[in-house]
């Protein structure tokens, strides 16, 4: 899928938990009949003219009805601007980028995910079309829920304050003999242990990475990170890596 400029308009920035926002948008081009996009791809936003001076990646979350949503987390500025567009505001998006989860899956699946890391998660669900096991971790509140239940029955919640589900961390949950393959976003200690726990039993893990981007598609090395064979850029290369081949620091 090609990467494109593309005027987005806002159909709805809602508030769903503390600090955690749902943005749908839909295409203000009149040329572009549809938006494009794989589970795990990402698209660059920016609502603003220079300050801050990058765009800011964000995940796809769903593509429906010629309507592009995304799932995020209020962190700093970029992000704090994003929260304040109303129904009607215009944004400027780049993509779809980076090479997305593979598809092409058989055996038992797991997804698990930690905090905002649920974002391409949902999108990836509804694309694989697999029975799969959902385990998803939050620090204390609980969000999108309902919309994974609508793709599968099996969902383990960890909560850190044991407020919902299981109290303490997700991976304490997770049973990795149980599966084929895992797929997992989250906080990097989190995909960490995952690739861990996975080891030595013919389970194949994929994880999707974070990184400080600033072009987005490759020119600039930004966003690159230490794998078994060399320097990759998140935004090229990635997001999506084999979890054995990403170098996690200590
Ligand atoms: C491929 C990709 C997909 C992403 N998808 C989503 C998504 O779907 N939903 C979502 O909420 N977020 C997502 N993110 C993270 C999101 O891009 C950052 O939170 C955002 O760029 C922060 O911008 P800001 O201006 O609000 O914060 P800034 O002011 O730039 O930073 C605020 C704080 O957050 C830290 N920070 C910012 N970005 C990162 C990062 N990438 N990794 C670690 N720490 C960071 C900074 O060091 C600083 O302490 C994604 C990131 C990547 C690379
Ligand atoms: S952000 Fe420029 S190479 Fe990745």
């Amino acid at each position: 899928m090609k990467r494109s400029y593309i005027k987005g308009i806002v159909h709805s920035n809602t508030q769903i938990a503390t600090n955690i926002y749902e943005l749908k948008i839909k295409s203000g081009d009149g040329s572009l009949t549809y938006f494009q996009g794989s589970p795990g791809q990402f698209y660059m936003l920016k609502s603003w003219k220079l300050d801050p001076f990058l765009s800011r990646p964000l995940s796809i979350c769903d593509i429906s009805n010629n309507m592009l949503t995304f799932l995020y987390e209020v962190r700093g500025k970029g992000t704090k601007i994003i929260s304040k567009l109303n129904t009607g505001n215009t944004l400027e998006l780049l993509g779809p980028l980076g090479n997305g989860f593979n598809l092409n899956l058989e055996g038992n699946i797991a997804i698990v995910s930690g905090g905002i890391g649920i974002a391409p998660m949902i999108y990836l669900m509804k694309e694989l079309n697999n029975n799969i096991d959902f385990y998803c971790g939050f620090r204390d509140e609980i969000y999108y829920i309902d919309e994974i239940k609508k793709e599968s029955n099996n969902i383990y919640i960890s909560t850190e304050d044991g407020s919902v589900g299981h109290k303490g961390f997700i991976t304490e949950l997770f049973m990795p003999e149980k599966y084929n393959v895992v797929l997992t976003c989250g906080p990097i200690p989190m995909m960490k242990r995952v690739v861990e726990m996975c080891r030595g039993k013919g389970t194949s893990v994929y994880v999707s990475m974070e990184g400080r981007m600033a072009c987005g598609f490759g020119a600039c090395l930004g966003c690159t990170i230490e794998t078994t064979s060399g320097m990759k850029r998140v935004c090229k290369d990635g997001p999506v890596f084999l979890g054995e081949e990403v170098v996690f620091s200590d």
